[in-house]
């Protein structure tokens, strides 16, 4: 594989991420430089609203980057988050004939695109736009679940079954203009999902089936997987920001509530030291208040709770139960760093809950291995993966629009 960058810019609703990578001669990545800026409000949701202050972000995000790794940065694989990130199951069959003998031929290529055309045919309004359309499984007559694609062997009916994720067309036309106001082009849009999931999640948890939970500032970005691919994704509009406002319902600051949060609540009842308190400046600086440990746990449970019951819900909505996914829960994302996350959601949804942490092997910093920059981390993946599967897609319809805006990712050095 050629040398090069690739650039991850995760724009969240608290702050804009960007990893930058080099490629090594056998194709792996080594983080060369990160950079940060906080996206002052420019986001809702996970939406864009301020499309002129989050391209400042992105801007100070990527320069800062570069200057650290010492490549310029023209492009980057970007994800999209928001309610409006929902996925469309699709099944699709086609007819294998038989020969003069009236025997069933082979099944090539040609059948394996007719099958999955056949299942990406769903209909969804034209206000969408296709993210991804995943494989999920294939299945030869009376044989389901066939995960490879069954090439060669013989039968009369094929199916394909695909998985059609769709993300709101304006919202990712807010992203893109931001960060091409920043003088950037985006070279592919991935559901914040999928991107934290290709960090932290292991090959063997994905073939037991697994949630993932992104519990950033503004959203949870949720998705179940079963037999290694991806069967359901939802976005909560629900994470750490509602924590931190609720701790200003104790009438105090919000940088107060922000700190307090951070280095002082637990999220799970079970962690409290009764004989703990903090004093805090009151809201507009008329004296200081003294808050015990088990007040601001007790403010900060009540919406982790919610947090993991939404995230039960969603699974829920994968038609999945919990008993089909024994690699459990694995929570990721800026909120999930918080002590006692892992067991406030095994009490919630009752199956094993674990914090994933973005597994990096070569890089300038620490920092990336941290459980906030699995989006960004993992958009490096998904980027090299779909810069690799580049030829194999260009044959196969449907997705050809998605590869006009890949851009070059290899660049030269400054
Ligand atoms: N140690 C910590 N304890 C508690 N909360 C934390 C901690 N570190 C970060 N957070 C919270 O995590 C959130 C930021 O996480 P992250 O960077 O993943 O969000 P984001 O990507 O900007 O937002 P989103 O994904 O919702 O669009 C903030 O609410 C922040 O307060
Ligand atoms: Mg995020």
């Amino acid at each position: 594989m050629q040398t090069g960058v690739i650039s991850g810019l995760d724009v969240g609703t608290s702050r804009v991420t960007c990893v930058t990578a080099e490629l090594s001669e056998e194709g792996a990545l080594i983080v060369t430089g990160v950079g940060q800026a906080s996206t002052g409000g420019g986001l809702r949701e996970g939406s864009v609203i301020d499309v002129k202050g989050v391209a400042g972000a992105v801007q100070a995000a990527i320069e800062e980057a570069e200057g650290v790794s010492s490549w310029s940065i023209d492009d980057v694989f970007v994800n999209v988050s928001g309610p409006h990130v929902r996925g469309i199951a699709g099944t699709g069959s086609v007819r294998i004939d038989r020969n003069e003998d009236y025997e069933c031929r082979e099944i090539d290529e040609e059948d394996i695109d007719r099958a999955e055309e056949a299942a990406r045919a769903v209909s969804f309004p034209a206000t969408s736009r296709v993210l991804d359309v995943v494989v999920r499984e294939y299945g030869v007559d009376s044989f389901d679940r066939l995960q490879k694609p069954p090439i060669g062997l013989r039968g009369e009916q094929l199916t394909a079954r695909v998985y059609t994720i769709l993300a709101d067309k304006t919202s990712v036309l807010n992203l893109e203009a931001a960060v091409g106001m920043a003088g950037r082009s985006v070279s592919g849009v991935f559901p914040s999902c999928l991107a934290s999931a290709k960090a932290v999640l292991s090959h063997d948890e994905l073939e037991m089936g697994v949630v993932l939970a992104d519990i950033g500032a503004g959203t949870t970005d949720v998705a179940v997987f079963s037999n290694g691919t991806v069967c359901h994704v939802g976005v909560v509009p629900v994470g750490g920001d509602l924590i931190s406002n609720d701790l200003r319902s104790l009438r105090i600051p919000s940088v107060q509530a922000e700190h307090l949060k951070r280095e002082w609540a637990v999220a799970s009842l079970t962690m409290v030291d009764p004989s703990k308190t903090v004093t805090v400046p009151k809201i507009g600086g008329r004296g200081s208040v003294s808050i015990s440990h088990s007040i601001i746990s007790q403010v900060v449970t009540a919406r982790v709770v919610e947090i993991f019951e939404a995230i039960a819900g969603e699974v829920g909505r994968s038609g999945m139960g919990v008993h089909d996914l024994p690699a459990g829960l694995v929570i990721t994302g800026g909120a999930a760093s918080m002590p006692g996350m892992a067991e406030a959601g095994r009490e919630v949804t009752g199956i094993p809950v674990e914090v994933g942490s973005p597994s990096v092997p070569d890089s300038v910093t620490d920092l990336v291995s941290k459980p906030a920059f699995a989006t960004a981390t993992g958009l490096l993946v998904l980027g090299l993966d779909y810069v690799a599967n580049a030829g194999r897609r260009r044959r196969r319809p449907g997705i050809s629009d998605t590869l006009k805006r890949i851009g070059d990712v290899f660049r030269r050095m400054r």
